[in-house]
């Protein structure tokens, strides 16, 4: 068996595959881990022929919905799960035939009311319901602690003890557990009583996780987070440096517009020498006035180096092809101490 683990933060993706065909799973991949996820899926000589997210995650930015599309592999989730873009759905007891693997799916609603176990021979991948010295969480969205109690104790705990547990999140660095080790010391697993698991799940009163609405936003609609909208408005534009563009300033090549598509109270504030004003919300509509050589070089700049990206994307769009971005925004002009003009 191929079996590659890898964690981001305390996120746990698995890569699973089999040794004779080369047919691969990649079980809960992270948005910000696709090349490396694809790195090693070449190192090791496998093709990626499902991606499976145990759950809608509410705490981290699933890559199921890129890498299926990049992969041409199905995004398998549980048959409840609210994402649109889910490709396959199983029910409680489906099989996957991975090559010679076989991964069976277990519906295991609590932590949420689509999250699922996966039972691979020994083994199983357990995403949030169960965590090494942990369970899921059952405060959000979806989550039910009394459907927890049952998934757990009528569920995953009856697998063998010896059965090794990969959980989707460990956050001390530990791979795995087993069965029986979670049974004699998960402390949440010691209220075997419903009644007394329940109270104790409702009186966990946890924070709730960064980025909890885009990534439920995200997850659950395929649409985009933010950082991904910028990096891929960045992967389609070159970028001037701070120092090269305060170079060219002092020279005599001013072949070249410095667009500051700021407020214009930021930019009356201060902006970079010749700076021509434009705000970002006005681009596309003044646009073919501001601009009628499409040959001209434009140099985007905002505040923080974002929104000029985008900008700049969206005038390479539009066919300015030698629109690029500053590698920075005017706090870094500011800070790193190049001149101004009022
Ligand atoms: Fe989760």
């Amino acid at each position: 068996m191929v079996f590659e683990q890898f964690a981001t933060g305390g996120c746990q993706s698995y890569l699973v595959g089999c040794e004779t065909s080369r047919a691969a799973v990649l079980i809960d991949p992270e948005l910000s881990a696709i090349d490396r996820y694809l790195g090693l899926a070449a190192q090791q000589g496998v093709q990626i022929r499902y991606v499976i997210d145990t759950h809608t995650h509410a705490d981290h930015f699933s890559a199921g919905r890129e890498l299926g599309k990049a992969l041409s592999a199905p995004l398998v989730m549980h048959r409840s799960s609210p994402a649109p873009h889910a490709d396959m759905r199983l029910d409680d007891g489906d099989m996957l035939i991975v090559g010679q693997l076989r991964l069976k799916a277990l519906h295991t609603p609590g932590h949420t009311q689509d999250s699922m176990c996966l039972v691979m021979e020994d083994r199983v991948f357990t995403g949030d319901t169960l965590l090494i010295g942990g369970t899921g969480r059952t405060d959000l969205p979806t989550g039910d602690p009394h459907a927890l109690y049952e998934s757990l104790f009528d569920k995953v705990l009856k697998l063998p003890p010896q059965t090794l547990v990969y959980p989707a999140h460990e956050y001390k660095g530990r791979s795995h557990s087993t069965i029986g080790a979670e049974m004699a010391d998960n402390p949440r697993l010691q209220k075997t009583d419903r009644a007394a698991f329940v109270e104790m799940m409702q009186q966990l009163n946890l924070a709730a996780p960064t980025h909890l609405t885009e990534a439920l936003r995200t997850n659950m609609t395929g649409g985009k987070s933010v950082a991904q909208l910028l990096a891929e408005a960045a992967a389609k534009t070159p970028f001037m440096s701070l120092a090269e563009l305060n170079e060219r300033i002092g020279g005599n090549s001013r072949d070249m517009v410095i667009l500051d598509i700021r407020e214009r109270e930021a930019f009356e504030a201060g902006h970079i020498a010749g700076a021509r004003h434009l705000p970002r919300g006005q681009l596309e509509l003044r646009v073919n006035t501001e601009f009628p050589d499409p040959t001209v070089r434009i140099v985007t700049c905002c505040e923080l180096g974002k929104i000029s990206t985008l900008a700049a994307a969206t005038l390479r769009e539009l066919g300015f092809r030698r629109a690029v971005a500053l590698d920075g925004g005017m706090q870094s002009w500011r800070e790193a101490g190049y001149p101004l003009e009022m």
